[in-house]
């Protein structure tokens, strides 16, 4: 049997996926607020890796988490315990003689491991494939509770996930700057973001920094229709234009542009803001640049809302474990936090809603969508 609520004295932090800004708040609140509770606290390295391969890191795969550890780490970007999105413990990739790799499932390795250092719970914070592997562990007896991080916010069962609004912000910042030099060339600038398979980050740095056309993946489209709108403004006198591009974006009737497809990975998206620039050159006949934000998203400091968010998910976190909670995840429900079963929260991903108001937003604005 695994510990009670009384019992906890020990307790285990992982951050695993794409790093996102906030990481590091996330995880000062939970260790404050645990050694408030006279809990000691641990970070697993890289993930999972800290325990399933300690002797791959110098100082161990476990770290001690003191006050001194977490101090002023609050605005950093990354993780200082480090993250993967390769190793995933239930698809390990394990390379064979000849070659070839294969998937091998290290859950009840990881547990044994776990329970080994004397751990009682643990905290995962991570996104969809973090919180999938957290339900899978937490099904298999491990006391965990789960913290929803990614830029993509395609996690459903919270409102929003931190990471999202830094990475909303940057680019925000970045079309701003990108509206003077195509202004001043009179051209169309074409400008690819991260997001996965959801169009949250173009859609709403899109409209926040008044692009003329978003392609997002829910909304398949027809490069004619952004030609179109290029073409329209050109004749009211409007000479450039900004075109936000989701990397999940994909033509009607085409499929979303992969860069590469690993055993043991999720499929790198990339390359369809080329295409995009490419074709709407041809289009237009108007001079057209692309820029790919791509990591860019992902570093820097978090925004205020996202430190804020990010502190008070490590803090309901522990709480969450204090009060017994297990196999759930910190969710944000303004003007609170409550908490889902991971079960739930892993059902499904949350792409944009085709009626929410951020579209009819757009399309009151005149932003082409693609459709
Ligand atoms: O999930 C976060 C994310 O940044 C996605 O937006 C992007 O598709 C992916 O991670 C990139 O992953 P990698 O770090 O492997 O390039």
């Amino acid at each position: 049997m695994h510990a009670q609520t009384s019992e906890i004295k020990r307790i285990a932090i992982t951050t695993g996926g794409g790093d996102a800004p906030g990481l590091n708040a996330v995880i000062r609140a939970a260790v404050l607020a645990a050694l408030n509770r006279g809990w000691e606290v641990y970070g697993i390295r890289d993930g999972f890796n800290g325990l399933l391969m300690p002797e791959q890191f110098i100082e161990g795969g476990l770290i001690r988490l003191t006050r001194d550890r977490v101090r002023g780490i609050t605005h950093l970007g990354g993780t200082i315990l480090g993250t993967t999105n390769r190793d995933n413990p239930l698809k390990f990739p394990v390379r064979q003689l000849d070659g070839s790799v294969v998937e091998v499932d290290r859950s009840d390795e990881l547990i044994r491991a776990f329970l080994m250092r004397g751990l009682d719970a643990l905290i995962s914070v991570g996104g969809d494939g973090s919180m999938t592997i957290a339900n899978v562990l937490s099904q298999k007896g491990l006391w965990v509770v789960g913290v929803p991080k990614t830029i993509d916010n395609d996690l459903d069962g919270t409102v929003i996930t931190f990471g999202f609004d830094t990475a909303v912000s940057f680019t925000t910042e970045c079309l701003d700057r990108l509206h003077t030099t195509a202004a001043s060339h009179r051209r169309v600038i074409v400008v690819e973001v991260m997001g996965r398979y959801a169009g949250w980050i173009a859609l709403e740095s899109g409209i926040s920094g008044s692009a003329d056309a978003i392609l997002i993946p829910e909304i398949p489209y027809d490069l004619n229709k952004v030609a179109q709108k290029i073409l329209d403004r050109e004749r009211q006198g409007r000479n450039f234009s900004i075109v936000v591009v989701a990397e999940g974006a994909k033509p009607q009737g085409g499929s979303v542009s992969v860069i590469s497809r690993e055993v043991g990975r999720a499929e790198r998206l990339g390359g369809i803001g080329e295409k995009v620039a490419q074709q709407l050159q041809e289009l237009t006949g108007k001079e057209t640049r692309l820029v790919v934000l791509g990591h860019l998203l992902r570093g820097g400091s978090p925004t205020s809302f996202d430190r804020l968010i990010a502190q008070r998910f490590g803090a309901a976190a522990v709480r969450a474990l204090e009060n017994g909670q297990r196999g759930v995840m910190v969710a944000l429900d303004p003007p609170t936090v409550r908490y889902v079963p991971l079960e739930e929260a892993t059902r499904r991903m949350k792409s944009v809603p085709l009626d929410s108001d951020v579209i009819l937003t757009a399309r009151d604005l005149g932003i082409c969508l693609g459709d």
